[in-house]
């Protein structure tokens, strides 16, 4: 079992901190890369266009908001969002590679951006409602942020009966002993438990419509192992 307890803002924070030097590299190993196509899949969903202000909320070391910057130029905005500090230098790391992209970093709460109401024409929160420990409070602050009509895209692992025994297996004997020889158990054993308590598709789509989205509608990826959330504010 994972020491790091879903729920507990603080020990998620510590996990992200810890594990933020080889998130992109694991990321990319136990995907087998496949993380970008449906992190693509996920822009495509939000459609940003030039001069608009999207949010990449949960950032972490910034694969999305790197993609929405590109499309939003020129005169767009791009805000990444993340609690932990190590994982947005990373962002911020990658971004100076790319200088001319419209992006700026902050550490905070998804539960409590600060942003103002309609702020945002687009966003998206990718392996990040899972960790929040009010998934329903973060779909309602993502609604808040977003202008009427504006779209969301919620990326994650699909909690489903028919591949649970098969995604239980994969996070056993695949990702756990992965993430071992990289000193990284206890922090990849937390994914297990953090899905037990994840909201399937249909949960979704209610906590959406019960944050005011006018549209929500859940869609498995990748046979089911993951999902994607499509929102319209
Ligand atoms: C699994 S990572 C996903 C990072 C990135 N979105 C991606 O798909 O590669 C989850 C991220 O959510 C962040 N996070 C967890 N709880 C958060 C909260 N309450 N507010 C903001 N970020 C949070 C963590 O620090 C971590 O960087």
């Amino acid at each position: 079992m994972s020491g790091f307890k879903p729920g507990d803002a603080t020990a998620v924070q510590d996990l992200f901190e810890a594990i933020a030097p080889r998130y992109d590299q694991l990321n990319d190993l136990l995907s087998l890369g496949l993380h970008r196509l449906w992190k693509r899949q996920a822009i495509a969903w939000v459609a940003p266009q030039p001069g608009q202000r999207c949010l990449d909320l949960c950032c972490g070391t910034g694969d999305l908001a790197l993609l929405l910057a590109a499309r939003v130029r020129p005169g767009g905005q791009v805000l990444g969002l993340d609690a932990a500090a190590a994982p947005l230098a990373v962002a911020a790391r990658r971004a100076s590679l790319q200088p001319w992209l419209p992006l700026q970093w902050q550490q905070g709460d998804a539960l409590a951006t600060g942003l103002a109401d309609g702020w945002a024409d687009g966003a998206v929160m990718a392996y990040g409602l899972r960790n929040l420990a009010d998934p329903a409070a973060g779909l309602a602050e993502l609604r808040r942020v977003l202008r009427a009509g504006g779209r969301a895209a919620v990326l994650d692992f699909n909690r489903q009966q028919r591949v649970a025994a098969f995604q239980r297996l994969y996070l056993r004997r695949v990702v756990v002993p992965v993430a071992r020889r990289a000193g990284l158990e206890q922090h990849y054993a937390y994914l297990e438990a953090s899905l037990e308590r994840f909201p399937t598709g249909l949960e979704q789509e209610r906590l959406a419509r019960a944050a005011g989205f006018s549209q929500a509608a859940h869609h498995p990826l990748a046979g089911g192992l993951m999902g994607l959330l499509q929102l319209v504010a």
